[in-house]
């Protein structure tokens, strides 16, 4: 067996697709891959607390320890390479990364976005908004999207992308569950699989 890809996921918040990744490497629908490190720009995250009772290392770096968005995002990429990743994925990561960073990783970054991108996408859509957004426009389908992150939010090329209705009544934390439970849960750890086993496959 080849060495596997060695996987650092980056979260701000809940972590509940860290979770989804997590319970993915267990039941072996990732087998490729590694999550090795967990990385929170925020240090009340409970995306933490998942990595730590999972046994992996986790690291908070916080903007605010910074100047500047570009040396935040540039002492974030020492760090990732000092830790030898090979896969970034941004599983509710909130914060824009710079060119420099996304240059640095050229399709060895993937982002989950809960909308289908081009829609309710880029800076300002994160989180509940997309959803509070696309229930204001009344659209009749959203869902989600596993695509490789460059320098524009959102904007790199859609590895997965999965539809799920809009039901009468939905609110946006309803619609939220309803596209992670049935789109962004399974894309993400099908996403992670394959971009490892083209890393792995790369390397042999
Ligand atoms: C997820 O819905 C993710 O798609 C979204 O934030 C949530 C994080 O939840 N990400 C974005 O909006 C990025 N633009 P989690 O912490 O429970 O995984």
């Amino acid at each position: 067996m080849l060495d596997k890809a060695r996987v650092a996921v980056l979260v701000s918040g809940g972590g509940t697709n860290l979770q989804a990744i997590i319970d993915a490497e267990k039941s072996g629908v990732i087998k490729s891959g590694e999550v090795v490190l967990v990385v929170s720009n925020n240090k009340d995250a409970y995306a933490l607390e998942r990595a730590k009772t999972n046994g992996i290392e986790t690291a908070v770096m916080l903007r605010s320890d910074y100047g500047s968005r570009a040396e935040f995002c540039d002492a974030l990429g020492d760090f990732l390479e000092e830790k030898k990743i090979d896969l970034i994925v941004l599983a509710g990561f909130m914060c824009i990364l710079t060119k420099g960073f996304t240059d640095r990783f050229t399709e060895r970054i993937i982002n989950v976005h809960p909308s289908l991108i081009p829609s309710f996408c880029g800076e300002g859509f994160y989180g509940l908004k997309v959803h509070e957004e696309a229930l204001k426009y009344g659209v009749k389908v959203s869902g989600a999207t596993v695509h490789f992150a460059n320098e524009v939010p959102d904007g790199g090329r859609i590895i997965f992308q999965k539809a799920v209705d809009v039901l009468e009544g939905d609110t946006p934390e309803i619609l939220q569950k309803r596209i992670m439970e049935q789109a962004e849960w399974i894309l993400l750890p099908r996403a992670v699989e394959k971009i490892s086993a083209e890393i792995v496959e790369k390397r042999s």
